[in-house]
């Protein structure tokens, strides 16, 4: 399990690493106009991956077509080990019903509440039947996970953009799921903010044991998946040994194409001038 201490690590037997998500050679066109070119990897429970990529390189779209919001051109996406490649829309709800998704900017409604924000994915669970305490509970427990239970009767315009980021992170969460999908977590926070948000996604990743892909342009974000995990004691990250983070993948994309698929060490000795450039400029 990523993020964990190695006795636990020991702990995981083989049914457990189930697949989460496969991408099979896929390529997305808009207009004949590839947006992402052949793009192989694969992602089995408990693993987490951070696919970095300056702007327009095609992260979005990967994680759109993770969930089957867009559709490939040609390849094969897997979730869950379901085929979803040209599954109908009505068929997909179950599915994505599992993975829990912070979209980029957060992406708020600005007219509901910080609570009727985050109990959201609860009502689209048809699986899961709360009742109406039940689904406070539920939301404010995840609201407090992001030290932010106090602002339930709040809209989205009373919160800093941080704390709405927060709120995206509770809201991806409530329902426990076993993906959870961050896009551009960080994108337009200031660095301390961006570096408290990623402590809150590796929170949810090792307190929850959940697989977490995130995508991003700051190598910052990656770096601290990769050598921080938390700790249940002291309630903060601390330095992960490499048995902690021995499931973490990162990957870099560079004009929809993958150009580097592989393990912290790998990427720190990558000899790849666009690679060691990407490393460097962050
Ligand atoms: N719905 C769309 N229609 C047309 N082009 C798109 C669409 N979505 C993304 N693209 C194009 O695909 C490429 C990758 O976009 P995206 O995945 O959003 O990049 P980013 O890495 O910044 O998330 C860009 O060139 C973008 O303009
Ligand atoms: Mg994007």
């Amino acid at each position: 399990m990523t993020g964990h201490p190695s006795t636990q690590t020991a702990h995981r037997d083989a049914s457990q690493e189930y697949e989460i998500l496969r991408f099979e050679h896929v390529t997305i066109a808009f207009d004949g106009d590839p947006a992402i070119q052949d793009i192989s990897f694969q992602i089995r429970h408990g693993e987490s991956l951070v696919i970095l990529g300056s702007a327009g390189s095609g992260k979005t779209v990967i994680l759109k077509t993770s969930i089957g919001l867009l559709r490939p051109e040609s390849g094969r996406v897997f979730l869950f080990g379901e085929d979803i490649t040209h599954r109908k829309e009505l068929d997909l709800f179950d599915l994505r019903a599992r993975v829990g998704m912070l979209f980029q900017e957060g992406a708020l409604f600005d007219s509901l509440t910080i609570e009727e924000n985050v109990s959201y994915p609860l009502l689209n669970q048809k699986t899961l039947r709360c009742t109406e305490s039940e689904m406070h509970n539920r939301v404010e427990e995840s609201l407090r996970f992001v030290e932010l239970e106090h602002t339930l009767e709040k809209f989205p315009s009373e919160l800093s953009g941080g704390m709405r980021r927060r709120v995206g992170i509770a809201r991806a969460n409530v329902t426990k799921p076993e993906l959870v999908i961050y896009d551009s977590p960080t994108a337009g926070l200031d660095p301390i903010t961006a570096n408290n948000i990623m402590a809150l996604i590796v929170k949810e990743r090792d307190l929850r044991r959940a697989t977490t892909i995130i995508v991003t342009q700051r190598f910052q974000d990656g770096q601290i998946m990769a050598k921080y995990r938390y700790d249940r004691e002291q309630q903060n990250l601390v330095a992960a040994s490499p048995a902690d983070v021995a499931g973490l993948r990162l990957m870099v994309m560079k004009d929809g194409r993958l150009v580097f698929q592989g393990t912290q060490q790998e990427l720190e000795q990558s000899r790849d001038p666009y690679i060691s450039k990407f490393v460097l400029r962050h």
